[in-house]
């Protein structure tokens, strides 16, 4: 083979391997602003001549505010035409837009290239302005700009949320501004009347805090500042009102939460659990979003914590923003009524947290866009020993919640899992009968994704047995909460691939292993034809979990986030005084067992309906 040939072979080569690659990133794009392409922008205001976009507002005020966007002199509109809102200050060279409508929604733009769309804007801490674009995301042309949307109180407080901090009797509220000030809670029994105050703290991240693209490029957003400010001494169950702000930058809105309950079998309570939630937009822009059915959910949550929820749990994959900053806001924007009235507790998941060479277990995972876990830790501030630490317990009424990384090492011998086995250990069960062990990844999984490769569901579940199934086997775990794999999925009291049904006081002899991947995200369609015969459930449709309990019994509804229709419901019960004694881990067989379902028979004691 001549050079020239052996030249444009490797030329040829390259291209499709580049093309692949291309590809594979349209495939796997949770979000659209993924695609686009800030190598292939072009401004070309002169092209279009007669182009004009305008927006029927130059002020944003207060939170968020409806806008109308008009466009004409186009000629012809096109499919691939869209009008995308950009910060004032942001270079589309540079920056992806913050979100984006196609013109085609506006039945006059394939005719005459007119149209009009509506907007919701949120208060990004920035002004802003709109772009008509033409040629789609990948070879995006922009062809005229709005006039400048003015932010008129870049210091309103936004994403207001709640959280636990470990500690009987607080809790902490998180809020975000465009300056750092003098951040602030100030609280009292009496709605207007705030007696008690507390000073804040602030933390922010530059783009060199991040690993990589898009989060330090195209999805770069200024996060401003990001509050934390603790109410403490809380008596339990108690109804407290509050605001969180600055007394020079001002103060949000009164909102309102009931206090945790005491600590102990004394307690009811009602909590709600997800994992793979993410946001998308009201406004209908962005309709390709991956995540539209999170909105559901999102309003579902709300309703639940109206009826009387007082707790959120969410294991991993939160916003999904994947380095796309602006997706943070948008987030803690659609979750606010629900957060802003009760705790909301978080795991890390892959989407948070994986980028190759920064500190996780999988070396060659991008899940993150480039955020490496910092926007997360900032912004859902739990009591972890350090930021890239993020394992900690909090007790909620009769329950002990402890929370663990499946994206850092857990394997024994690391710090992970000396702090697992301490924290099973020590749990008092006259105190808190019922121990969750909560993390993204799931530990026994209905998925037909075995690759050997790091990050394959069966090779990780199969990791995560080895590592810690005798922990929870031995310290009578009660089950376990995961996500990752966008589904619900129930177990049967299950160790070592094998169910182990009830003993004859009611309680499971195994942890039931629930898989609640389901709240927002696509959903993952690779299960197992047949269902392995260790889960008692598998569901594919979006919902969340609705948990009540007390010392005796621990009940679980699983609502579907459109309808509210049951997909599972199923009750654990101890008996009245029950105390844990550590089981005996057998020493055959360690390592896990083998594939779910081998050699399993059912136990089918759990399942009430
Ligand atoms: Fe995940």
């Amino acid at each position: 083979m001549g050079e020239f040939t052996k030249s444009l072979s490797l030329c040829a080569l390259l291209l499709l391997t580049l093309r692949i690659a291309q590809h594979h990133r349209r495939l796997t794009a949770h979000n659209p602003l993924e695609l686009w392409a800030t190598h292939n922008v072009r401004v070309a205001l002169a092209e279009n001549g007669g182009a004009s976009i305008r927006c029927n507002a130059t002020v944003l005020e207060g939170q968020h505010q409806w806008v109308e966007v008009t466009w004409s002199g186009l000629g012809t509109g096109s499919y691939d035409d869209y009008i995308a809102l950009f910060p004032a200050a942001g270079d589309p060279l540079i920056t992806a837009p913050i979100k984006y409508h196609w013109a085609a929604r506006s039945p006059s733009h394939l005719i005459l290239g007119t149209g009009s769309v509506t907007f919701r804007l949120l208060n990004m801490r920035q002004d802003m302005r709109f772009a008509l674009v033409r040629s789609g995301l990948q070879f995006p042309v922009v062809v005229a700009w709005s006039g400048v949307v003015t932010v008129a109180e870049p210091n309103q407080p936004m994403q207001g949320h709640l959280s636990l901090t470990g500690k009987p009797g607080e809790v902490k509220v998180q809020w975000v501004t465009r300056d750092a000030g003098s951040p602030a809670v100030r609280w009292g029994t009496r709605s207007g009347a705030h007696e008690w105050s507390a000073a804040g703290d602030s933390l922010t991240y530059t783009r060199a805090d991040m690993c990589g693209a898009p989060a330090n490029a195209s999805g770069w957003v200024d996060p401003g500042w990001l509050h934390g400010a603790v109410m403490a001494g809380l008596q339990p169950s108690t109804t407290y009102f509050y605001q969180y702000g600055d007394e020079e930058l001002g103060w949000s809105g009164e909102e309102s939460f009931v206090s945790p309950p005491a600590t102990g079998p004394g307690a009811s309570v009602r909590l709600l659990a997800v994992a793979d939630l993410g946001q998308a937009e009201v406004d209908g822009s962005m309709e390709s979003s991956e995540m539209l059915p999170s909105l559901a959910t999102t309003a579902a949550l709300a309703a639940e914590v109206q009826a009387g929820a007082q707790l959120l749990v969410h294991n991993g994959d939160i916003s999904y923003a994947r380095g796309f900053g602006s997706q943070w806001d948008t987030y803690f924007d659609q979750l606010g009524p629900t957060v802003r009235r009760v705790p909301y507790m978080t795991t890390v998941g892959n989407h948070e947290r994986d980028w190759p060479h920064s500190g996780d277990r999988f070396p060659a995972q991008y899940d993150s866009g480039g955020e490496c876990g910092v926007p997360y830790y900032r912004r859902t501030r739990m009591p972890t020993p350090a930021e890239d630490k993020p394992w900690y317990s909090f007790d909620f009424g009769p329950i002990h919640f402890c929370q663990f990384s499946t994206e850092h090492l857990f394997e024994p011998g690391s710090e992970q899992h000396r702090f697992i086995e301490r924290d099973l250990a020590a749990v008092d069960r006259s105190v808190t009968p019922w121990v969750v062990v909560g993390g993204h990844r799931p530990i026994y999984i209905d998925s037909t994704f075995y690759g050997l490769m790091p990050d394959g569901d069966q090779y990780v579940a199969k990791k995560l047995r080895d590592s810690l199934e005798d922990l929870l086997y031995r310290y009578q775990v009660d089950a376990t909460w995961t996500g990752h794999h966008h589904s619900y999925q129930r177990t049967c009291a299950v160790y070592r691939g094998r169910c182990l049904g009830a003993n004859a006081d009611g309680t499971a002899r195994a942890p039931l292993h629930l898989v609640i991947g389901h709240a927002g995200a696509g959903l993952t369609p690779n299960i197992h034809f047949f269902r392995p015969r260790i889960f008692d459930t598998v569901r594919l449709q979006h919902g969340y979990v609705v948990v009540e309990a007390n010392a005796t019994h621990m009940s679980h509804r699983v609502l579907a986030s459109y309808d509210g229709s049951l997909l599972d419901e199923f009750t654990l019960t101890k008996p009245a005084g029950w105390r844990s004694q550590p089981r005996d881990v057998p020493r055959a067989t360690a390592g896990g067992g083998g594939s779910p379902g081998e050699g399993a028979r059912r136990g089918g004691a759990f399942a009430a309906a």
